[in-house]
Formats: structure tokens, sequence, C-alpha cells
């Protein structure tokens, strides 16, 4: 259901990204493929990824620490930290709980949100919902992937999409002009085989998933696509509906970054021209739960998003999971 008043904020944000870039010329000396091909098809021109020594805990770190000192609220006020993430540095503990440490965050619960690209959305409704109860006052909010790690460097369907990076927010209580206006959220669990990594898990040995290569990410791409455009075009929709809001009332749309031909077909459903439409895919891919907070805190370093501006965010990822967001800043 829409939020009636605003209860939480954005208060701060930062984002990370590895140095090191992978043009797509770089790909064609390692796959069937070409430049042209991956430009035409996926608007992608290079992406960022991590050396060997960079962790998905270290890019969320980063992030974090900028996105909390960007809030000027002390780590130790934050209440919860939570981190969407399908790339954490091991099983267990959540990454949220090593991020939690290296940024001092001693008085705050920390837990990982597993819902691949659109873990950032279920993040930030969770962060809105917990500071609307009255649980949390202070919440970190970070997406972060390393997608290079579960990425088949042999498979052209696959490696020339993703790029490894962090996102991140800081959530408090609203000052009643700015805040998170509603989040929607939904999944389809019949369609976990569409997009997925089957090993990695208690599912299969450690054996078995190398044996049968089961540690990579395995995708039906015309079928993510067409489900894509679809569940973000209802999620778009609905939010803006239930909120009495028209495309007019958005000044950016921040969809996640998958595919610019994702994008412009979203952006044709939901009417908004695409000098309204925040895109950076050319050059991080598609870096799954990171993309939308990365592009927010461009957009607002930028000037893209500014003071009285209302964002609409938008995202679709494997489960299938897919939200939306609309933000008075
Ligand atoms: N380079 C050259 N050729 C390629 C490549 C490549 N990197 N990848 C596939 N091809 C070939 C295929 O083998 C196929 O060849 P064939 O006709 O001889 O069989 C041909 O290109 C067409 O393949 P399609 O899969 O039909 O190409 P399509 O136009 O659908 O583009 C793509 C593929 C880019 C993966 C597209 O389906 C897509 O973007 N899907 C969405 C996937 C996505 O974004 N997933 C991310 C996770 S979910 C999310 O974030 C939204």
């Amino acid at each position: 259901m829409p939020t009636t008043k605003l209860q939480a904020m954005i208060v701060g944000t930062g984002r990370a990204v590895p140095e090191k870039v992978v043009t797509n010329r770089d790909l064609e000396r390692l796959v069937d493929t070409s430049d042209e091909w991956i430009k035409e098809r996926t608007g992608i021109e290079r992406r960022h990824i991590a050396d060997d020594r960079t962790h998905t805990s270290d890019l969320c770190t980063e992030a974090g620490r900028r996105a909390v000192e960007d809030s000027g609220i002390s780590p130790q006020d934050i209440d919860a930290v939570i981190v969407g993430t399908v790339t954490g540095d091991v099983t267990f503990p959540a990454t949220a709980c090593y991020v939690q440490e290296r940024i001092g965050a001693h008085n705050a619960s920390a837990f990982d949100v597993s819902a691949a690209c659109t873990g950032f959305i279920y993040g930030l409704s969770v962060a809105d919902s917990l500071i609307s109860a009255g649980k949390a006052r202070n919440v970190l909010v970070i997406g972060g992937e390393t997608l290079s790690r579960i990425v088949d460097w042999s498979d052209r369907g696959t490696c020339v999409l993703f790029g490894d990076g962090s996102g991140a927010v800081v959530v408090a209580p609203s000052d009643g002009r700015r805040g998170i206006l509603d989040t929607f959220t939904r999944s389809d669990g019949r369609l976990t085989h569409l997009l997925h990594m089957p090993g990695g898990g208690s599912k299969y040995t450690a054996q078995v998933a190398i044996d049968e290569r089961l540690n990579f990410l395995r995708m039906e791409g015309r079928e993510v696509f067409k489900y894509a455009v679809n569940a973000m075009g209802d999620a778009a929709a609905t939010v803006l509906e239930r909120n009495h809001l028209t495309a007019d009332d958005i000044q950016l749309l921040i969809p996640h970054q998958a595919n610019l031909r994702i994008i412009s077909a979203l952006a044709k459903r939901v009417n908004v021209p695409m000098d309204r439409v925040y895109v950076n895919v050319q050059e991080y891919g598609n870096t799954s739960a990171a993309s939308i907070p990365i592009a927010m805190d461009e957009a607002i370093r930028t000037g893209r998003l500014k003071p009285g501006d209302r964002a609409m965010l938008v995202a679709f990822g494997g489960g299938f999971t897919w939200g939306s967001a609309i933000i008075q800043f």
C-alpha cells in the first residue's frame, strides 16, 4: 500500500567501482563477439571488474562509508545495515556483517537481502518499513556485487553483460518535505530457472558443483528480456497510479541498468522521454543490485537529480523479482 505520510528519506549517497576497466574490444579476445554486437544489443561499452583481492564487502564498505560521510550521521547511530547482493563474500555470515564492522556501525543489526538485481529496492523497502514502524532511525542500504566471479567467461551470451560495483544510501526519518513516497516489490518463483546459479548453495556438494560447472550464472536472455520489460512497466505503473501521479510528475527515471533496449522499452511504456531517464549502462554494464544506487549517486553528484525533484526507481532480476519506488528529493 502507498505510504500516506512521508516517514523516511535519503540523507546520503555513495558509490564505489573497481578501477580496472574491461572494454568490449578486450572481450573480443576472450570470446567470439564484437564491440558492434554488444553495443547494438545492449548499449554496453565497458564494465569495471574487481581484481582478485577485492571482494563484494570491500566495494560495499567503500560505498557505505561514503554514504555515511555524506549523511553526516555517526556510524554509531546506524541501526541497521542492509546489503542487497547475490555475490556475497561467503555463504555466511552476511556481507552486511563485514561492512558493519569495517564502518564501525557497532549498534546496528546487519543482514543481506537476496533479490538479485532488485536487491537494492527490496532493501530500501525494508529500511522504509523499519523506520515507519519505529524500529530504526538510521538505516544504511547498500547494493553491491562482484558478478565477474560467477560469470562463465567462456559464455559469450552472458559474460559481456555484467560488471562489478556498489552503491549505498543512508535512510533516516523524513523532514516531512522529502522522502520515500512509496515502494513496491513482487516476485514470481515459478520462473527461478530462467536466471540463476545452481551451485554454491547447499543443494550440491562443492565437488558436484565443480564437476558439473554449476557455479556459473545461467540465463535465458530472450525470456528475461520479455519478462523484464513487462514487469518493470507494471511496477512503474503501480507506484504512479496508487500515488495519483503521472509520468509528467517524475523528473528522473532511474531504471536498473541491464540493457539499453530494456531501458528504452520501459521508458516508452511509461511515457517518460529518454532525456528524463538516467543511463550509465555503457560505463558499468549490469551491476545487478548495485546499478540503481550507483546511478542515483551519480545523478545527485552531477546535478541530474536536484532538490525538489521526484525520482522513480524500477528494477527487475533473478527470482524473478521486481520492484519500484518513488522518492521526493
Ligand atoms: N556476441 C555475438 N553474438 C552473440 C553474443 C555475443 N556476446 N551473445 C549471443 N550471441 C548470438 C547468439 O548466439 C545468437 O546467435 P544465433 O542466431 O546464431 O543462434 C544471436 O547472437 C542472437 O542471440 P539472442 O540471444 O537472440 O540475442 P538477443 O538479441 O536476445 O540479445 C541479450 C541477447 C543481450 C542477452 C538479450 O537477450 C538481453 O539483454 N536479455 C536480457 C538479459 C539481461 O539483461 N539479463 C540480466 C539479468 S536480469 C536483469 O538485469 C534485467
